[in-house]
């Protein structure tokens, strides 16, 4: 099954909007696999914005992302990594459609209050790079038959 890590950045923190955002992604179905919260280390952040270290807002993004802990958690579910960035809305917060979490609760870019992967590999990878194998757990979740066709399970 399809894997993605959220991190609840420190606006979402700050603001209290932590619980809204674990809210909206249980009340879509997906299963919570791991969850934690910590603060980010300078490496940790180096390497898991990598493709953006030599943007002109790079600097500003570790310095917000280590402002305050974050929570960090791992979903599973059917081609999950799609439509956890549907319900997140554009990275633009001012641009995302209503309805999603930026275009609801955020103004700012670099304040839009999460961070979810953008493809199955990042997923696969991030949720590896946060989580040791002894934090993510297997579970049955007891109404999945109500949430998918047995095929859409595996
Ligand atoms: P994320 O990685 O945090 O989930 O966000 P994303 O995929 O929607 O956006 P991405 O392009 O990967 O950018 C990562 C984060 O960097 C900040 N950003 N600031 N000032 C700017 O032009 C700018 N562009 C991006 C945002 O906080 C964005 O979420
Ligand atoms: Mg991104």
């Amino acid at each position: 099954m399809e894997k993605t890590l959220i991190i609840a950045k420190p606006d979402a923190l700050q603001r209290g909007l932590v619980g809204e955002i674990i809210r909206r992604l249980e009340q879509k179905g997906l299963k919570l696999i791991g969850i934690k919260m910590l603060s980010l280390s300078s490496e940790l952040l180096q390497e898991h914005y990598k493709e953006h270290l030599e943007k002109d807002f790079y600097t500003g993004l570790e310095e917000f992302m280590k402002s305050s802990p974050v929570v960090v958690m791992a979903w599973e579910g059917f081609e999950c990594v799609n439509s956890v960035r549907i319900i997140v809305g554009a990275t633009n917060p001012r641009e995302a459609e209503a309805g999603t979490i930026r275009g609801d609760m955020a103004i700012g870019t670099g304040r839009n209050l999460i961070h979810a992967s953008d493809s199955k590999q990042r997923g696969k990878e991030e949720v590896k790079m946060f989580f040791d194998a002894s934090e993510l757990f297997e579970y049955d979740k007891s109404e999945y038959r109500h949430i998918y066709e047995s095929s859409e399970r595996n």
